[in-house]
């Protein structure tokens, strides 16, 4: 292994991650354990320099204030007790804190600042040969960052032993699937299944205009076409798997409850149940991007914008029809185009349009023309639990709804959406 790694021992922080991205923007590798990992657990840990017991509001378990077992004392590191609550709060306690930890990790544990995305790789590609074998490893390939960080990184380390799977349900955006199988197929070689299950979710969805029963409908149909590609193939023992550190951790700790479940791999049969690779289960967002850049993924796919795994079909508001799906994919790619000529891409994190199912009056070439509208969304938030609309130029608005309602067969309206959220959410659905 190429990197040293500094320890963090959750005791009740609610800053654990926080903490890891401060030392890890160091240069140092960093993981997040339990406060009562054992001596084997720790001995198993490679390149460990230094421990930080990281206390903090959450360290009452029960009545009782937890501690780090007597194997992380016993063990011979550096270790270093550390409260965000406790640290002194000056106006300038950020660098005071940052100046400890930088001794600690630097001075103390001699922890050499050697995590970089080149060495991440090559220690990624060892460990999953070692995990793999010669044997196979299937991959759900969305064509989302993670996935697609999954694919390259394994593509690399194991080549054509890696199947992976693109299932195209017909509610992704304009030359998606196309993308997908271009970088993917073409220029990485991989070994990849396409499956067109346009109608297949089509008509499953006919008639369904409840949001939730349509994500219901999206994600158990999509878990029905995997499995059946699945079944297909022969000598399967591995699963890769896109999770990413946020999703670790948000799965809860000793001390802190889950905030969502880690849900990935549910769905699949008894008899399905692989062996997971996870291979960038220990990084944050921005990290995955940089490890998909390095491996050579072009930054249109690294650094797309969040998308729901539902897709248009919860921008296709109401029960879906192709009319509509094809009208909203055709204007979420006008203004994706127009965005991204403008400046605006990496300024708003997230910008669509969705399709009511409401028809209004207008006029069209002299006659009278009864047609759909369209939505324009675009916000900017932190953490998706809340957001705020972004200024766009109005000219700009104006010369998009003039593309939408000139370009795009079957609407004759476009609306800006004003809302925050609250009282919004960022979808309509
Ligand atoms: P809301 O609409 O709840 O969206 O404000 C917050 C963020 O989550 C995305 N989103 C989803 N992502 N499956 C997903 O994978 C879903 O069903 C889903 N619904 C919303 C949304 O695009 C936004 O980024």
């Amino acid at each position: 292994m190429k990197q040293d790694m500094i320890l963090i021992l959750d005791l009740g922080s609610e800053e654990n991650a926080r903490l890891a991205r401060e030392i890890r923007a160091m240069g140092v590798y960093t993981e997040i354990h339990p406060h009562d990992i054992t001596a084997s657990e720790l001995a198993a840990l490679p390149n460990v320099k230094g421990i930080i017991l990281n206390g903090g509001v959450n360290r009452v378990v029960d009545g009782v204030e937890i501690d780090a077992s007597d194997a992380v004392y016993d063990s011979g590191f550096p270790v270093i007790a550390y409260d965000h609550q406790g640290a002194p709060a000056l106006p300038d306690s950020g660098d005071v804190r940052e100046n400890l930890i930088r001794s600690f990790v630097f001075d103390t544990c001699k922890a050499e600042a050697n995590w970089n995305m080149k060495n991440f790789i090559e220690d990624q590609v060892e460990l999953i040969r070692r995990q793999v074998g010669d044997k196979k490893v299937l991959l759900a390939l969305s064509g989302g960052v993670d996935s697609s960080v999954v694919a390259a990184l394994l593509l690399k380390a194991i080549g054509n032993q890696l199947v992976s799977v693109h299932v195209n349900h017909g509610l992704l955006r304009k030359g998606e699937p196309e993308e997908v199988v271009r970088v993917f197929r073409e220029e990485l070689n991989a070994n990849l299944v396409y499956v067109d299950a346009i109608d297949r979710f089509l008509d499953k969805l006919k008639d369904v205009a409840d949001p939730e029963e349509k994500r219901k409908i999206i994600g158990a149909e999509f878990i029905r076409v995997f499995e059946e590609e699945a079944r297909k193939l022969e000598g399967i023992e591995f699963l890769g798997q896109g999770t990413i550190y946020p999703d670790i951790i948000e799965s809860g700790t000793k001390t802190v409850k889950a905030v969502k479940s880690h849900h990935n791999v549910g769905g699949l049969p008894e008899d399905l149940q692989f062996e997971l690779v996870e291979p960038l289960k220990m990084l944050f967002k921005d990290e995955v991007r940089a490890c998909g850049l390095e491996l050579g993924l072009p930054a249109s796919m690294v650094y797309r914008q969040p998308f729901p795994g539902p897709g248009l079909g919860v921008r296709c508001l109401g029960a879906i029809t192709r009319d509509r799906l094809e009208a909203v994919r055709e204007s979420d790619a006008i203004l994706r185009e127009e965005f991204a000529k403008n400046g605006l891409e990496g300024k708003v994190w997230q910008y669509f349009t969705a399709i009511p199912d409401v028809k209004s009056v207008g006029v069209r070439d002299n006659k009278r023309a009864f047609e759909w509208c369209v939505i324009i969304r675009a916000v900017n938030t932190i953490d998706a639990m809340t957001a705020s609309i972004e200024p766009i130029p109005y000219e700009l608005l104006g010369h998009i709804t003039e593309r939408i309602t000139n370009e795009v067969p079957g609407v004759n309206r476009v609306l800006y959406d004003l809302t925050p959220k609250p009282t919004g959410t960022i979808e309509w659905e």
